[in-house]
């Protein structure tokens, strides 16, 4: 079974060709996050201008690195939320239409929920297979999987596909959102995490003493808390008070402060997903663990992981870990099984989709 993914929830235009959940066959990605970074974050309307240029060819270029015609496409899937409005549009009309223009079943997908599966792609086309570092072999269920990325901070607890509750999320921001503004405060090119990653790697983590947010839901978090701690002790390291404005922060802080608070913000910020992932573990006892969405691509979070969780992480390559249409199409493989296809004159998009 080959399903044609699409995925437009953000900035990444992407369209893929996965067989089976597992095989994948192309993974085309545009991104237009160049064209954000002036303005420190994703413009919703140059998102969806910028999709609506692109995504026709790279459909085209999904289904020619794919080495398939439509007559081989099993059906189409696509992201219908959460994500922005005007991106979210352009990629269900544009896989609505070619559902009804090609006849093929058309299955809605939950983006945040896509991004577990990204860890069941265990194999590729020859063509593809030296690019990316694949698990082996898939996720066992039950599984608890920690969805981190620029929108979302979820613990799932997913006893079959299809069957998941979730067991913990963010009461506001995002932690990849954090990385986004800490980045922003010291000045660091969008987006945020890997310019964190990166600038943290020259500063101690221990440098800054910063707070990490309790919670009353077991398995909840906060990050609003931990960025303003970050704005303080910035302001604090460059001399100024509260009241000092955080856009002028940047330009009196040395690069040795920057990479401190960096490495700080990113140790505290990365302990306290794990710190809630280790009693989901010791609560649920599944038989695995998946970490997706794009934080899941910082290298320090799995060595962290790595120390403290004994079980063997299926991690899979940081280009399936950030948003991609490879995802989108593994899933509707286990959605079709449940033969859940929706109506291509039906389906509307849910820009706050929830889990
Ligand atoms: O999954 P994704 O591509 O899009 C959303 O669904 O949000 O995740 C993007 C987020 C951004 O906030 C970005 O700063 C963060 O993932 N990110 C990282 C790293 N790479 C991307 N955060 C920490 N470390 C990284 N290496
Ligand atoms: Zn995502």
């Amino acid at each position: 079974m080959k399903i044609l993914g699409i995925e437009t929830s953000c900035d990444e235009t992407a369209a893929s060709v996965v067989e089976d959940g597992h095989l994948m066959l192309s993974n085309v990605v545009a991104s237009s996050v160049d064209l954000h970074k002036a303005y420190g974050g994703v413009v919703p309307e140059i998102a969806a201008r910028s999709h609506l240029e692109v995504i026709t060819p790279v459909i085209a270029e999904a289904l020619q690195l794919a080495k398939v015609t439509w007559d081989e496409i099993d059906a189409i899937a696509v992201t219908y939320g959460p994500g922005l409005g005007g991106s979210l549009l352009i990629g269900s009309m544009t896989a609505k239409t070619l559902a009804i223009a090609k006849k093929k079943p058309l299955y809605a997908i939950n983006h945040v929920e896509a991004h577990i599966y990204a860890s069941f792609i265990t194999s590729a086309s020859p063509a593809l297979s030296t690019n990316y570092q694949l698990p082996t072999t898939p996720p066992k269920l039950p599984l608890i999987a920690l969805v981190v990325s620029g929108g979302h901070s979820h613990l799932i607890h997913l006893k079959n596909h299809s069957d998941y509750q979730v067991i913990g999320r963010t009461y506001d921001d995002a932690v990849g959102e954090a990385f986004d503004k800490v980045a922003k405060i010291l000045g660091l090119p969008y987006p945020g995490g890997p310019s964190i990653e990166k600038a943290a790697l020259n500063g101690d983590h221990l440098a800054i003493k910063l707070p990490k947010a309790r919670m009353s839901g077991r398995y909840d978090f906060s990050f609003s808390g931990l960025k303003t701690a970050v704005l303080r002790a910035a302001q604090a390291q460059a001399g100024q008070d509260f009241t000092f404005p955080s856009y002028e922060l940047a330009g009196l802080l040395t690069s040795s402060q920057k990479a401190d608070l960096a490495a700080s913000f990113q140790y505290t910020a990365l302990q306290t997903l794990i710190d809630n992932l280790v009693l989901a573990i010791a609560d649920f006892e599944p038989s695995s663990v998946v970490i997706g969405g794009g934080v899941a691509a910082n290298s320090m979070l799995r060595k962290m992981v790595k120390e403290q969780i004994p079980t063997e992480i299926p991690y899979t390559d940081i280009k399936l870990c950030t948003d991609n249409a490879a995802m989108i199409a593994a899933l509707a493989f286990y959605k079709q099984a449940d033969g859940s296809a929706v109506s291509p004159y039906t389906l509307e998009i849910d820009p706050n989709l929830s889990m």
